[in-house]
């Protein structure tokens, strides 16, 4: 009797399916290979599951956006009724990988296990991560050790809780770091180990309701500030009148005086602020930004300014005001 649980490995482009001309070269195109071919180059993982795959996207995932990430969480919740189906994989280009985790742990309600990977470098390179990384996801997913975890990253050899997934170096292998915290486990050959640390989000598909309708999220837009801020900029802010804004000021959350006045100037009322940093391990808290005399100006929290963008959208999209969106950056802040 055949015993093994099935996984769904759904492709959307990326490194992992890139190819190049050569294997030795830095130049590869995103989302060429795809998904049953990649599962095919990954030998042992017959031994561990029943595959299936579909490719759902063949892209570099800087082409992907709000919008495709909708697309992908409801195919994973689609895909969730079915009982043959006991956890999925999927494979994502790593450039936007930590906003799909986070958006998908943000709105999936599936008790399945999801787990996302990536790789960085192309199909067809020498010594190419993606096989081991699919294996790991492979292993990861259908581990009994993981049990309720949300979305989980799993990349060259660790395990990470979505929300805390951040990308920190653009070529390395060792290029996804949990924050705050660290990894929930790792994968050592055909073992999996989970550490002390895992503490899913209290936040797994509160925004579950996203998937239910058409409508574009609030376009929320991040400024990333550099020493100096020019008035015009500043000016051109007030000009465009947004809902919702991520600021990525600098250090623990400070931002400019003439930004500063600007924000709190009466005619940026009813427009959110988030303030995050452009440090890549974020902690804004009221104690350290900038001062600034408007209720609507909130401190990010943990959050980069990729995620708060993706809270905040979600968070506008429910009309939702400024205390109770200040309660939920807190709950990061607080993981
Ligand atoms: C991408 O994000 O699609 C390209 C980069 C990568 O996958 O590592």
């Amino acid at each position: 009797m055949n015993t093994k649980p099935t996984i769904c490995i759904i492709g959307t482009g990326g490194t992992i399916a890139g190819a190049g001309t050569s294997a030795t070269s830095a130049n590869y195109e995103s989302g060429q290979v795809d998904t049953s071919k990649l599962v095919n180059a990954v030998s042992g993982l017959e031994k561990i599951a029943n595959v299936r795959t579909e490719t759902l996207f063949s892209t570099g995932s800087e082409n992907l956006s709000p919008k495709s990430w909708r697309i992908l969480a409801r195919r994973i919740e689609e895909l969730s009724e079915n009982p043959n189906i006991n956890a999925f994989v999927v494979t994502h280009g790593t450039d936007t990988l930590e906003e799909a985790s986070f958006f998908l742990d943000l709105v999936c309600k599936s008790k399945k296990p999801i787990v996302l990977t990536g790789a960085m470098r192309s199909s067809t390179a020498l010594s190419a991560d993606g096989p081991a990384n699919i294996f790991h996801a492979a292993l990861t997913a259908t581990s009994p050790k993981i049990k309720n975890q949300g979305v989980l990253v799993v990349m060259n050899g660790l395990i990470i809780q979505g929300v805390q997934a951040i990308k920190t170096d653009s070529v390395a292998l060792q290029s996804f770091s949990a924050y705050p915290g660290g990894p929930i486990g790792k994968i050592v050959g055909e073992e999996v180990f989970v550490t002390e640390n895992s503490r899913p989000s209290p936040l797994i598909g509160r925004f579950f309701n996203h998937l239910q309708h058409d409508r574009e999220l609030p376009f929320v837009d991040i400024i990333i500030l550099r020493g100096g801020c020019a008035d015009h900029q500043v000016k051109a802010l007030g000009n465009a009148k947004p809902k919702g804004l991520v600021i990525a000021g600098f250090g623990a959350g400070t931002v400019p005086n003439n930004l500063a006045d600007f924000i709190s100037h009466k005619e940026s009322n009813g427009c959110i602020f988030i303030i995050s940093s452009r440090v890549s391990k974020v902690t804004v808290i009221p104690e350290t930004m900038t001062k600034i005399n408007n209720s609507n100006v909130l401190p990010a929290g943990v959050l980069n300014a990729q995620k708060s963008a993706i809270l905040l959208s979600l968070g506008l999209e429910e009309n939702l005001k400024a205390d109770d969106l200040s309660k939920l950056f807190k709950i990061f802040a607080m993981q």
